[in-house]
């Protein structure tokens, strides 16, 4: 049994990530912004091997809370998976700059401070994996403009990754980042190419096989290397 840790766990790719671990047997951490309108998740089979905490990336203060909450549990697997779009002004003629910062927050630094919260939790399991939910809007290969505010904040959690990476080296912690495949979600939209089952299991295989040398790599939901 693993126990796994899964932040934007209130729907879509978090919420299909801890269904599938629930069915694995495995005991995980569900974060959401509201627990109280957790309904999706308060649905799910295997509740006696779920708990659900607050965590709303958007306000620092809350990722402090739930370490203290949460304790010295170790934690097999953390995934970084919340994540917003930024909005719709995302265009170099017009862009919201305090959407950018507030995605910034969400995107880029929350992920960074889960991870510095949850270090020791996944030192303690002697084989801890971070994954970090991107986006190959992130990547350099990426061809299309537009979406200023998403592909940078999610180029920068790719850095954020890199260099938890290389400065844990000698640490038992793998950190690794996923472009989970456009996904049928509120975020993907309805004409996107993968199911949430088919990016969820992926991510999971992915994770499955993660050894330390494979630490600051990118991959897609399919088990390839994503380039940066
Ligand atoms: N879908 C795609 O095609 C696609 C492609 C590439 C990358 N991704 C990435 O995959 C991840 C999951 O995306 P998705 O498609 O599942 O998106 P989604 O359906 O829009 O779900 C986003 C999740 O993030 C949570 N969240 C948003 N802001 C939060 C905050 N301030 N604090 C805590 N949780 C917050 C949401 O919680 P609430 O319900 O409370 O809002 C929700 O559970 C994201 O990082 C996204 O950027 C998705």
């Amino acid at each position: 049994m693993k126990r796994v840790l899964i932040t934007g766990a209130n729907r879509g790719i978090g919420l299909e990530l801890t269904r599938q671990y629930l069915a694995e047997g495995d005991s995980v951490i569900a974060c959401v912004r509201d627990p109280a309108a957790a309904t999706a998740l308060r649905a799910l089979p295997g509740q006696a091997q779920l708990a659900i905490e607050r965590m709303d990336m958007a306000d620092f203060a809350t990722i402090a809370v739930a370490r203290q909450r949460i304790g010295d549990t170790p934690l097999d697997i953390l995934i970084n998976n919340a994540g917003v779009s930024g909005g719709p002004r995302q265009g170099i003629d017009d862009v919201d700059i305090d959407a950018w910062h507030e995605t910034l927050n969400v995107n880029t630094i929350a992920p960074l401070l889960v991870a510095r919260a949850f270090k020791s939790n996944l030192v303690a399991c002697g084989d801890g994996k971070l994954m970090n939910v991107t986006s190959q809007l992130a990547a350099s290969t990426w061809p299309m403009g537009g979406m200023l505010i998403y592909s940078t904040t999610k180029a920068a959690l790719s850095k954020v990754a890199q260099i938890l990476a290389i400065d844990w080296k000698n640490d038992p912690v793998t950190v690794a980042l996923m472009h989970p495949g456009w996904v049928r979600t509120d975020m993907g939209g309805p004409h996107a190419q993968l199911t949430v089952e088919e990016s969820a299991s992926g991510i999971r295989r992915v994770i499955a096989g993660l050894t330390r040398s494979d630490s600051g790599r990118f991959y897609k939901w399919n088990g390839e290397i994503h380039p940066w």
